[in-house]
C-alpha cells in the first residue's frame, strides 16, 4: 500500500496546495487534502485520534498548510497528530513560534541570528522610549501577528508612531516597534528552507512608492544568488524555530542579513516562478520520503532497500 499524506489546507485549488499534492503522488504518496476545521480531535490516554466525516483519519504523514486566521484551531490539531506518532512538515510548535513575531526574534537572538532592533509596547506611553531604542524616525510599527504585510508601517515621525501604537492597543493588536533598515527599503531575501537546508531564494521588490514588499502586495519576484552567511543564517532561524519548511525573509542591511520573520506554510508560487516550476514541492517531498524511511528503520519495518537487499541474499542462500 503507498505511504498516506495529508495536506491540511483549506484551499485544495491554491497553487502551493496543488503543488505540494503533486510532488507527493508523483513521489509515491497517496494524497488527501482535508480542510483542518472539519477534523474532530479525540484526546484519551491511549493516544487519541482524529476523525473526519465519521471515520478515523489515518495517514503515514501531514503537511499543515494553516492560515493566519486559524492558527490556534490548526496547532491543537497537527498537536494530535504527532501525539499519533505521525510525521509532520511542520511541527505544532514550529508553527506556534513562526506566529508570534516576537517570540520568534526572542528565540532568533538565543541562536546568534541576527535580527532588527525590535520592542513590543504594551502601553503607548512608552512608544517614544520604544522609538529611541530603535534608532530614532523613521522606524516600523507592525502588528505582532500580522501577515501579508497588511499591518506593517512606516512612521516617519514621533507623533505618527504614537498614532499607531495607540490605535493597535485599542484594537488589542500587539504593536512592534522596529528598527527601519533603510538600505533594504522596499526589498528583501525570501530563502526556502526544506529540512536544513537553502532549496532556493528570491528577492522581492516593493511596487512603487510602497516599502512593504510582499509578494501579496504586487511586489516582483527575481532570482538571486545568496552568500553562504545568508544561507546559514536562514538555515539556523528555521531550525531554531523547529521548522522543517520555513520561508526566511531576510532584509540585507548594511551589516550583513537581518532576519524579519519565518514563515511556516510559505507560499510557493512566487518562489517557483523564480525557480522553477515544482522545485520546492519536490524537495518537500523528498524530504517526506526521508522520513518515511527514518521513522520504518526506527520501527523495525524494513525499507524498500533493505527487502531489496534480503531478497538477493535469500538468492544467493539458494544458488
Ligand atoms: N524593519 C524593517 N525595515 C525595512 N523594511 C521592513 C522592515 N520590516 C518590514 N519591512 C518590509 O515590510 C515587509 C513586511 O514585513 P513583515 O515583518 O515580513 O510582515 P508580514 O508578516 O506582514 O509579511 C517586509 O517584507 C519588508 O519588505
Ligand atoms: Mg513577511
Amino acid at each position: 500500500m503507498d505511504p498516506r499524506l495529508v495536506i491540511l489546507s483549506r484551499g485544495p485549488g491554491l497553487y502551493s496546495t496543488k503543488q505540494l499534492a503533486r510532488a507527493a503522488e508523483e513521489a509515491g504518496w497517496a494524497v488527501r487534502i482535508i480542510d483542518p476545521l472539519k477534523l474532530t480531535v479525540l484526546v484519551d490516554d491511549e493516544g487519541g485520534r482524529i476523525y473526519y466525516k465519521g471515520w478515523p483519519l489515518e495517514c503515514e504523514a501531514v503537511i499543515p498548510r494553516i492560515g493566519h486566521s486559524i492558527t490556534r484551531r490548526g496547532v491543537h490539531v497537527v498537536r494530535q497528530f504527532e501525539r499519533m506518532g505521525v510525521i509532520v512538515i511542520n511541527s505544532s510548535s514550529g508553527i506556534a513560534r513562526s506566529r508570534d513575531k516576537l517570540v520568534a526574534c526572542q528565540l532568533m537572538t538565543e541562536a546568534d541570528v541576527p535580527v532588527p532592533i525590535t520592542a513590543n509596547v504594551g502601553a503607548w506611553e512608552d512608544t517614544i522610549r520604544a522609538v529611541n531604542q530603535v534608532g530614532g524616525t523613521p522606524c516600523v510599527i507592525k502588528s505582532n501577528e500580522g501577515t501579508h504585510g497588511s499591518g506593517v508601517f512606516l512612521a516617519h515621525t514621533e507623533q505618527q508612531a504614537r498614532q499607531l501604537v495607540y490605535q493597535m492597543l485599542e484594537r488589542d493588536m500587539r504593536p512592534l516597534v522596529q528598527e527601519y533598515i533603510q538600505e533594504s527599503h522596499g526589498k528583501d531575501i525570501r530563502a526556502l528552507v526544506v529540512g536544513g537546508k537553502v532549496v532556493a531564494a528570491m528577492r522581492r521588490r516593493a511596487h512603487g512608492s510602497e516599502f512593504r514588499s510582499n509578494f501579496h502586495l504586487g511586489g516582483s519576484v527575481e532570482s538571486v544568488d545568496i552568500s553562504p552567511r545568508f544561507e546559514e543564517i536562514a538555515c539556523t532561524a528555521a531550525s531554531k524555530l523547529g521548522l522543517d519548511l520555513a520561508g526566511v525573509d531576510m532584509l540585507e542591511s548594511s551589516n550583513g542579513p537581518l532576519v524579519l520573520e519565518v514563515n511556516s506554510s510559505p507560499g510557493l508560487e512566487g518562489i517557483e516562478s523564480v525557480v522553477g516550476e515544482g522545485l520546492v514541492a519536490g524537495e518537500v517531498a523528498k524530504l517526506l520520503n526521508r522520513r518515511l524511511e527514518e521513522s520504518q528503520a526506527e520501527s523495525g519495518i524494513p525499507s524498500s532497500e533493505d527487502v531489496t537487499e534480503m531478497h538477493r541474499e535469500s538468492s544467493k542462500a539458494r544458488d
